[in-house]
């Protein structure tokens, strides 16, 4: 089985599939679980709180693209291998997004002055086990689509 539906942290109903690209060829949205010396590299958004970098694809990118950028603009990162995970869709009220989910591995992290919406890196050895109940993580950090994608990656939270 690799297709998997559940609720997210705001009950709107979520499917992850690790097949290629099952919702769209050229989906919207991007996120990216990345990993920077035995780290994990996060962003602290400054409204949702800690969560991997992402974000829309914009005209005329590419998903790969969006996911590079959205890793260097949120965290400095600079991607040096990056694989596809998986899709999600999130049927919301406001309509249903699809978004690519990646794992990037970072080569290295420049310092900047301006991390957009975040407050810019967070790195962490490990990942809270009780982290759907963490204020400081953002909801996207909190439904299936994390331990789904750590346990395709061999990594258990
Ligand atoms: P900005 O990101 O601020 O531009 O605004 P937005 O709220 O319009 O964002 P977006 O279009 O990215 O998402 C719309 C809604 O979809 C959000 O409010 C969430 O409910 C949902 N959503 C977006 N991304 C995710 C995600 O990764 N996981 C889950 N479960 N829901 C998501």
């Amino acid at each position: 089985m690799s297709e998997f539906t559940f609720t997210d942290y705001y009950h709107n109903q979520v499917t992850f599939s690790l097949q290629d690209h099952p919702y769209s060829s050229a989906p919207k949205h991007v996120w990216v679980i990345c990993r920077l010396d035995e780290k994990w590299l996060l962003t602290e958004h400054s409204r949702r709180g800690i969560e991997f970098p992402g974000g829309k694809v914009e005209e005329g990118e590419t998903a790969e693209d969006a996911a590079v950028r959205e890793v260097y603009e949120e965290t400095g990162g600079v991607v040096s291998n990056l694989q596809y995970i998986g899709q999600y869709r999130v049927e919301g009220k406001g309509g249903t997004i699809i978004k690519n989910v990646y794992y990037a591995d970072i080569e290295h992290l420049v310092d900047k002055e301006d991390y957009l919406e975040t407050r810019g890196p967070v790195l962490l050895k490990h990942l809270p086990k009780d982290l759907h109940l963490n204020e400081r993580f953002s909801f996207m950090m909190k439904d299936q689509v994390l331990p789904y994608s750590l346990q395709h990656l061999n990594y258990s939270k």
